[in-house]
């Protein structure tokens, strides 16, 4: 298949506007483009290579005439879409956690497991944009040793939310230095000058369900249940770009120069690690930024058979729509498209 004709769904979203950007940048070679987001954007315009493009509702009607619907709204309207998607023959690629857990749903990021995608039924799903980065550096990394246990404190931007949560820190932080109180609604606290360390809502057993996310879908993405990952998800005033402290143990001693030479040779990741001349991965320098940002690698002094670092990921990006835009392109190579070919 040689090019496509997509829906974007959730086009006038965070993720949605990086998704146009991305695919103009890459020439993913699209044919036709259809742009659909709520009744509140319903004849607003999108640029998409140089064409003012109206926002419109996504209906059946629209799926039948795409190969791809990139769906990047919420959960409720993946639920919907993307079945129907499937069902008239349109591979979905769904950025939301509806059907990440789903048996027959492939949770796929191209540089860990793409042979995935093989058995896809028309739904294919990205993982959380704290999980995309850990397993690009988890896959390559278990092939050396056996992971046996990772624990993880993530410092997440507030794109990571959506559009409005950054307008939000915006507004927030003219008012802190105005001296005045803001009010917060995207987040239960002010996040402008502040740190919170809760993102979605708690469960029985004190994580939340962004931090049993991680758990999770890592499980599933590296095909192994038995590696735990035990995470602390942290809301951070950052614009774009999430960052996470990782510390892997493994079932025997790794040197950290084999670290840095097995990360510096995978696809995706580029190595920033020269701490005595200030040099790490930081999210202004990760954002806008295709590759995951890995530094500070160093023996863990905790834990002999332990490796600490610090990785840093641009969340719209390879957190979210590029992701997605791989996803795409390499079923297209792998000739997966055709519903007579998951059907
Ligand atoms: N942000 C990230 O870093 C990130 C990373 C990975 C995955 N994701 C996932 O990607 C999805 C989108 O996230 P986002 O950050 O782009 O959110 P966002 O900025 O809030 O954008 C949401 C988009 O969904 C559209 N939408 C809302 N209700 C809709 C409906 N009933 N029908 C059609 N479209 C509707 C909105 O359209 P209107 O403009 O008309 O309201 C908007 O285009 C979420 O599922 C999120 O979990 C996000």
């Amino acid at each position: 298949m040689d090019s496509c004709k997509v829906a974007v769904i959730g086009a006038t979203g965070a993720v949605g506007r990086v998704f146009l950007q991305i695919a103009e940048e890459r020439n993913f070679p699209i044919e036709q483009i259809r742009l659909c987001a709520s009744e509140r954007s319903v004849g607003k315009k999108l640029n998409f290579r140089g064409q003012d493009i109206e926002v419109e509702l996504c209906t059946p009607a629209l799926l039948d005439e795409v190969d791809f619907s990139f769906i990047s709204a919420t959960g409720d309207v993946s639920r919907e879409i993307a079945p129907l998607s499937a069902k008239h023959g349109t591979v979905a690629i769904d950025d939301s956690s509806a059907f990440r857990m789903t048996d027959t749903v492939p949770l796929v990021v191209p540089e860990v497991n793409a042979d995935d995608l093989n058995n896809h039924k028309g739904i294919v799903a990205i993982p959380n944009c704290s999980t995309t980065p850990l397993v690009m550096v988890l896959k390559p990394l278990s092939r050396q040793a056996k992971i046996k246990r990772v624990v993880v404190d993530t410092f997440q931007s507030v794109t990571g939310t959506g559009s409005a949560a950054l307008e939000e820190m915006k507004t927030q932080s003219s008012e802190v230095l105005e001296g005045k109180n803001p009010k917060a609604k995207e987040y239960p606290h002010q996040i402008a000058f502040n740190v919170l360390p809760h993102i979605e809502p708690f469960q029985e057993n004190g994580y939340t369900n962004e931090e049993m996310k991680m758990l999770n879908e890592t499980q599933k993405i590296l095909h192994d249940s038995e590696v735990m990952v035990s995470a602390t998800c942290v809301r951070v005033p950052v614009a774009v770009s999430h960052s996470e402290a990782i510390h892997i143990e493994f079932d025997k001693p790794i040197d950290p120069n084999t670290v840095r030479s097995i990360l510096g040779e995978q696809p995706g990741i580029r190595i920033v690690d020269d701490p005595f001349s200030n040099v790490y991965p930081m999210p202004i320098e990760a954002a806008g930024s295709d590759e995951v940002l890995v530094g500070r690698i160093r023996r863990d002094i905790s834990n002999p058979n332990g490796i600490a670092l610090w990785v840093v990921c641009d969340n719209l990006r390879k957190g979210a729509a590029l992701n997605a835009i791989q996803i795409a392109e390499e079923m297209m190579r792998r000739d997966l498209v055709a519903q007579s070919s998951w059907r």
